[in-house]
C-alpha cells in the first residue's frame, strides 16, 4: 500500500487548473454555440470533466459511461471492457470524448470503434488530461491533451492505484526507494 508521503509531485493543482482553464479557451473557441455532447470515462476521468466542464460555454449535455482497462497495480492488461456504456442518441451530434490519460491507447480506440459504429456522428474529437505517448501500442492520438508524460505509473487527480488516490488535487508519483 502506497502512502501520500511515498509521492512526488508531478502536476501540482493550480498547473492542472491553469492547463485546464487554457484548454477550455480552445474548446469554446472550436465549437462556439454549437451544442457538444462530452462524454466522461469514468472513474479516471471524473476530476477532469468537473472542471473542465465549468471553463465550456456551449450547451452542454454530460453522459458517462464507465470502461476498465486496468486489472490492479501498475500494468495495462491491454484488454477493454465495457462495463456501463449506455448512451443517448449521437446521430449529428457533436461529440467530445473525455479521458484521463491515455496509455496503450486501446481504451481509446475500443470508444472510438464503439461511437462510430453506433452513430452517425457530426463530429467526434477526443481529449486526454495526459498522454504517455511512448506506451502506445495502437495508432491513435488525442486531439487535445494538457501533458505529455513518460513511462511512470501516475496517481490523483482522478487516477488510482488499486482504487486509491483518486481523491488527491495534483498528479504525483510513486518515488523510487
Ligand atoms: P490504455 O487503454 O492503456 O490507454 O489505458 C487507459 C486507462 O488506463 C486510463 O484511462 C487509466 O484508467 C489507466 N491508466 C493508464 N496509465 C495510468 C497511470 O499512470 N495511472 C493510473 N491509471 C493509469
Ligand atoms: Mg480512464
Amino acid at each position: 500500500m502506497i502512502k501520500e508521503t511515498d509521492l512526488e509531485i508531478l502536476f501540482p493543482e493550480e498547473i492542472i487548473q491553469t492547463e485546464i482553464a487554457k484548454l477550455g479557451i480552445k474548446l469554446n473557441n472550436i465549437y462556439k454555440n454549437e451544442e457538444l455532447y462530452i462524454i466522461c470515462v469514468l472513474k479516471g476521468s471524473i476530476m477532469f470533466t468537473v472542471d473542465l466542464s465549468k471553463h465550456l460555454k456551449m450547451p452542454l449535455r454530460m453522459e458517462f459511461i464507465k470502461l476498465s482497462s486496468y486489472g490492479s497495480g501498475f500494468t495495462s492488461t491491454g484488454k477493454v471492457s465495457a462495463v456501463d456504456i449506455a448512451l443517448p442518441d449521437l446521430n449529428n451530434k457533436n461529440v467530445l470524448i473525455i479521458e484521463d490519460i491515455i496509455d496503450t491507447g486501446h481504451t481509446a480506440q475500443f470508444l472510438m470503434n464503439f461511437i462510430n459504429h453506433n452513430f452517425k456522428t457530426n463530429s467526434i474529437k477526443f481529449v486526454s488530461l495526459l498522454d504517455k505517448k511512448c506506451k502506445r501500442e495502437v495508432d491513435i492520438n488525442p486531439d487535445f491533451y494538457c501533458f505529455e508524460i513518460d513511462d511512470k505509473f501516475l496517481v490523483g487527480y482522478g487516477l488510482d492505484y488499486d482504487g486509491y488516490y483518486r481523491n488527491i488535487p495534483y498528479i504525483g508519483y510513486v518515488k523510487e526507494v
